[in-house]
């Protein structure tokens, strides 16, 4: 087995092992719809070979955006401007996937690229939501609204509803952003939950939100096609009490319960405090590597895979099963074409005709 093998989860196969991570754009026009920068962005990274070509974080609705320019799947608008990505994304022999997310009482930023930094305090933000008021700390923070019991229950119906739309969009695979401090992260770990209704306190209570969306997002999503949710697999906060990889290992196993079919391993993000051991090369397969063999659940890597060897060693000994990488396809929107060739398996490959003269 190599990164060119095919995968197959549940009838949905996927022509290699190279999946573009989820990368925010911040390219909407205020409304959350794709724009021609989608399909030029995402079209491309599918022309350069990856198996999957995951969108950025879309929005389930739109308190849940990290800033005002970030991508929605709240209503029919938003899955007819994303159609053309996903037609265009199969014709080059992809698999396309949505990532489904809810920023929490992160939301209502700037933009990484704004001249301002921070919460928006202008008519274009909002009052971010979160497991509890505490929001996350800043300077100046955005004042956070408690989800209540009917709260809760609209976001469950939200990622239900954007799952639908997803679908109606041509959509192969759906993921739950469950990681980097957003709502879903905000709820399992002990940082920021201290809840004490049925979605806080103990390990069942703080993990009830993500199962729930997950099982949602399952019972519209057909049978043939996989669900996938990224977590965080560490808070990286060891002297207090947080979450942790064997708490990961264990939801893995709930979540897969719940209808996912592979985890997304990530890291990070609940609390400026953290402290990431290393961030070297290939930093957080090993936790990508302990799903897999320890909760026997599918498994992605992802975190500083930059090379055509790193990603086929990740496969090749097994550590997860798939091989993730973001910053590394926009230095090369090609990396799965060009690692074809420098692991001599172009014949794995298919490069569109229009370019053949360039490989
Ligand atoms: C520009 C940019 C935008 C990102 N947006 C998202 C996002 O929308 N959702 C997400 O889960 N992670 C997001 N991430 C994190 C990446 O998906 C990835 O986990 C991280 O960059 C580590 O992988 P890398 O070392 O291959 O870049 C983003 C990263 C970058 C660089």
């Amino acid at each position: 087995m190599d990164l060119f093998t095919p995968l197959t989860l549940r009838g949905t196969e996927m022509r290699n092992r190279v999946m573009v991570s989820p990368m925010c754009q911040y390219s909407c026009d205020l409304d959350g719809q794709a724009t021609d920068w989608h399909l030029v962005h995402l079209g491309s990274l599918a022309r350069g070979g990856a198996g999957i070509v995951m969108t950025e974080a879309a929005a389930v609705n739109p308190e849940g955006r990290i800033s005002p320019h970030d991508l929605g799947i709240w209503n029919r608008e938003h899955a007819e401007a994303l159609a053309p990505v996903t037609e265009f994304v199969h014709e080059q022999g992809a698999t396309s996937a949505i990532q489904l997310a809810h920023a929490g009482r992160k939301a209502s930023t700037h933009r990484p690229f704004a001249d301002e930094s921070g919460p928006v305090r202008d008519e274009t933000g909002w009052t971010p939501v979160g497991p509890t008021d505490e929001p996350y700390p800043h300077d100046d923070p955005h004042d956070v609204e408690a989800l209540d019991q009917g709260g809760i229950e609209q976001v469950i119906e939200d990622f239900r509803r954007a799952a639908e739309l997803s679908l109606e969009a041509g959509f192969d695979i759906a993921e739950v952003h469950g990681a980097h401090g957003y709502l879903l992260h905000e709820f399992y770990s002990p940082v920021t939950n201290t809840r004490e209704d049925d979605y806080g306190g103990d390990y069942d209570g703080r993990t009830r939100l993500i199962r729930e969306v997950t099982a949602a997002v399952r019972e519209v999503w057909p049978d043939d096609k996989p669900v996938f949710v990224r977590l965080s697999a560490t808070d990286w906060l060891p002297d207090r009490e947080s979450w942790t990889v064997d708490d990961t290992v264990r939801l893995s196993q709930d979540l897969e319960e719940a209808g996912a079919d592979l985890v997304d391993v990530s890291g990070g993000g609940i609390h400026p405090d953290q402290q990431v051991p290393q961030t070297g090369a290939h930093y957080q397969v090993p936790y990508a590597e302990r799903v897999k063999h320890e909760a026997d659940v599918p498994s992605g890597a992802v975190g500083k895979i930059t090379t055509p060897q790193g990603a086929d060693e990740v496969i090749r000994n097994e550590r997860a099963d798939l091989a993730i990488l973001a910053r590394e396809h926009l230095n090369d929107p090609h990396f799965t074409l060009h690692a074809a060739e420098e692991l001599d398996r172009m014949d794995a490959v298919d490069v569109p005709d229009q370019y053949g003269r360039g490989f």
